[in-house]
């Protein structure tokens, strides 16, 4: 597949392709992994050709492009037709799908076969489970029939009613030592990554030293191996005050709002479409067709 790239920035040099194995490796030299989500194919292509090695396509979807009020209600068929569609558009990173809510909680057998619709029919290399070390055995079965797991502990936001909110995990002595369990489990259990969300610092660091596989921070501080954020909250296009850990890298919010209100006063104004952005008949049939209105023209004089 060739891809032209949108923003015509050249990616000659990013046409390695990212794979499971790739991630070890970075881990291994401390060369910083990127991360961001993606919902769509043109952010998918944008991310892609941009260099970024993982793209989430993260349950985050919910809110960022469903207008839901948080990740619970969002369905596997609602996640496949995103991953569907940023597949189209990635080239080069690795493809990660998020299991949502409800898809991986009732038995093994549909957490198998949800997670293998992401593979076959999504085009996703890897699937992302949220939750420690109770889901350790699951997330062994799934890897077992060939499918990678990210694992995802600390903030997990499908436990929201669980933890009562938002709220950073593993500030007690107790929960400094369960996230520890959690890690060394799925560690163990062969996750090809693992994201740490909304815990100290302290902790990410610790975790990431005592784990082979590489962690991927959100709001976790700068000592994971890699970094991952949500690309509506770098781009502003959340509607909310954004958490402490984002930063802003755009804002499209402002561009979006300055285009269609442009849009808007250039059509009222009559300044859009000129003429040159409008079709025009061939020479020949503009003749034939003035030919006929003179035709009518003089008969109704
Ligand atoms: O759903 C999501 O976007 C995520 C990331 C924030 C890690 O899980």
């Amino acid at each position: 597949m060739s891809l032209t790239p949108i923003g015509g920035r050249p990616h000659d040099d990013l046409c390695q392709k990212v794979t499971v194995a790739f991630l070890r490796e970075r881990k291994l030299r401390h060369e910083p992994i990127t991360c961001l989500t993606a919902y769509d194919y043109p952010s998918a292509r944008l991310v892609d050709e941009a260099g970024i090695e993982m793209i989430l396509v993260g349950d985050s979807l919910a809110q960022a492009v469903l207008g839901y009020e948080n990740t619970l209600s969002v369905t596997v068929d609602e996640m496949l037709h995103h991953v569907k569609a940023v597949r189209r558009g990635v080239k080069h990173a690795l493809l990660l799908a998020d299991m949502p809510f409800g898809s991986y909680h009732v038995d093994a057998e549909s957490a198998l076969r949800n997670a293998t619709r992401f593979v076959k029919e999504g085009g996703a290399e890897v699937v992302k489970i949220e939750g420690g070390e109770k889901r350790a055995d699951l997330i062994r079965r799934v890897i077992d029939a060939e499918i990678p797991v990210c694992g995802h502990i600390g903030l997990t936001p499908q436990s929201v009613n669980v933890m009562g909110g938002y709220k950073v995990q593993g500030k007690s002595l107790s929960g400094v030592e369960q996230l520890m369990r959690d890690a060394v489990a799925l560690d163990r259990a062969g996750v090809c990554c693992l994201v740490l969300e909304g815990i100290p610092r302290e902790v990410a660091a610790m975790i990431t030293a005592e784990v082979s596989t590489p962690t991927i921070g959100i709001g976790a501080g700068p000592d994971c191996d890699g970094q991952v954020l949500v690309l509506h909250d770098i781009l502003n296009l959340t509607f909310a005050p954004p958490a402490k850990f984002v930063r802003r890298y755009g804002d499209a919010a402002e561009l979006i709002a300055k285009a269609v209100g442009n849009f808007r006063a250039d059509v009222k104004s009559q300044h859009y479409p000129k003429d040159e952005e409008s079709y025009h008949l061939p020479r020949e049939t503009k003749a034939g067709l003035d030919t006929v209105l003179a035709r009518k023209q003089a008969m109704r004089g």
